[in-house]
């Protein structure tokens, strides 16, 4: 398969007698931008590191470019790593931190200067090269450190957490340039995160991660729009799925999902199988996917009062109770509505996710 730049293969690893990730598979594309999502703890850095041969694997096997790196040497595997803390030598200029490892690796002169040159102009660094750490920003430190990996001339890159000590708006700054970074280089890059929306808005593919295991490997919209489990749904999105405990009900023919004597009609969703009336299931709807005040013929009509209104500029949150429950709904920012008033609600049922209540699985 010389498609696949890293394949994990059934990966094993405990710490002593906690098993953090356990026969674990994961095959990731060449030229890949994919993010290892989740939560703090979940072993994101875990699998990280096994990949980049910093951790000893309790069992199972690493591939990198076809061939099997499990036990090799991290200098060994082609890859460069950037962490959440920079980790810069204090007393080196930019330039001399940029080529410590090609020094120690002996690499000629002018290869070196070559390859400083290169990153330095890549990340906008060039003005930089003379001063010393303590003399950059917290983006500007980490850019160098991206660029110290940048020069190693590696297949693939592997980023944990690297924007998660920056304030907010470095972070977004810096979030663009590394999806600008891999435009431009089209090497595999693997990036860690707990953030959604650098999840979201850099991935090609994003694994959703939890105790250990992926829930679920897909597109960015494809985790957004058809999340495979009940975790997946509530990880993903801000604020996050409406979820409705019913069941499913059998109304003249007609599939429903039943939420305290709220029928939600279901031939729109596009079910995976045949929906057996007494299913307990957890209805999910986006807060985006609900109309309001719309007159779409068709679609069914929920009377709801407003509770609180929150106006975000461009958008406008709602939110209000139906069926005996608190939910949000997202419009637009210049639609405006007042504490206490009564408007009519419409479940775009096409977008909405039904999960079976005991599994927690999408159905
Ligand atoms: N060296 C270690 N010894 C014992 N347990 C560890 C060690 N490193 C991590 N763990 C445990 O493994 C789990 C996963 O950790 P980690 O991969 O760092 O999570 P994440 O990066 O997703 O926050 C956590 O429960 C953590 O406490
Ligand atoms: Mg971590």
């Amino acid at each position: 398969m010389n498609n696949v730049s890293v394949s994990v293969r059934d990966l094993s690893l405990s710490f002593g007698a906690v098993t953090v990730l356990d026969t674990l598979n994961l095959d990731i594309k060449n030229g890949e931008f994919l993010v290892l999502l989740g939560s703090s703890g979940c072993g994101k850095s875990t699998l990280l590191n096994c990949i980049a041969g910093l951790l000893d694997v309790t069992g199972g096997q690493i591939f990198i470019k076809d061939k099997n790196v499990t036990w090799e040497e991290p200098k060994d595997r082609g890859i460069g790593m950037v962490f959440q803390s920079y980790a810069l030598y204090p007393q080196m200029t930019v330039e001399r931190n940029l080529s410590f490892g090609l020094r120690v690796a002996k690499l000629p002169q002018a290869e070196i200067d070559k390859r400083v040159a290169r990153a330095a102009e890549i990340l906008q660094i060039q003005p930089l090269l003379k001063r010393k750490p303590s003399e950059l920003s917290g983006g500007q430190r980490q850019r160098v450190a991206i660029g110290r990996a940048l020069v190693r001339d590696v297949d693939v890159f592997l980023f944990d957490e690297p924007l998660s000590n920056l304030d907010a708006k470095l972070r977004s700054e810096l979030r663009v340039e590394i999806k600008r970074l891999h435009q431009s280089l089209e090497n595999t890059m693997i990036y860690v995160t707990h953030d959604q929306i650098e999840a979201l808005t850099l991935a090609d593919r994003i694994a959703v991660m939890k105790s250990g295991v992926i829930q679920q490997l897909a597109d960015p919209m494809t985790i957004y729009n058809m999340p495979e489990n009940l975790f997946v749904a509530g990880f993903i999105g801000s604020p996050s799925m409406n979820f409705f405990r019913g069941e499913i009900k059998d109304k003249g023919g007609h599939k429903v999902v039943e939420v305290n004597g709220v029928d939600f009609g279901m031939e729109a969703y596009p079910a995976r199988g045949p929906l057996e009336a007494g299913r307990k299931v957890v209805l999910g709807v986006r807060p985006e996917h609900v109309k309001v005040d719309e007159n779409v013929s068709g679609l069914e009509v929920h009377d709801a009062i407003v509770d609180i209104e929150e106006p975000m500029g461009a958008d406008n949150l709602l939110w209000l109770k139906l069926a005996g429950q608190t939910m949000s709904v997202r419009i637009a920012g210049s639609r405006r509505y007042a504490p206490g008033t009564a408007l009519k609600l419409s479940f775009d049922m096409a977008m909405a996710s039904v999960f079976d209540a005991v599994t927690e699985n999408r159905i």
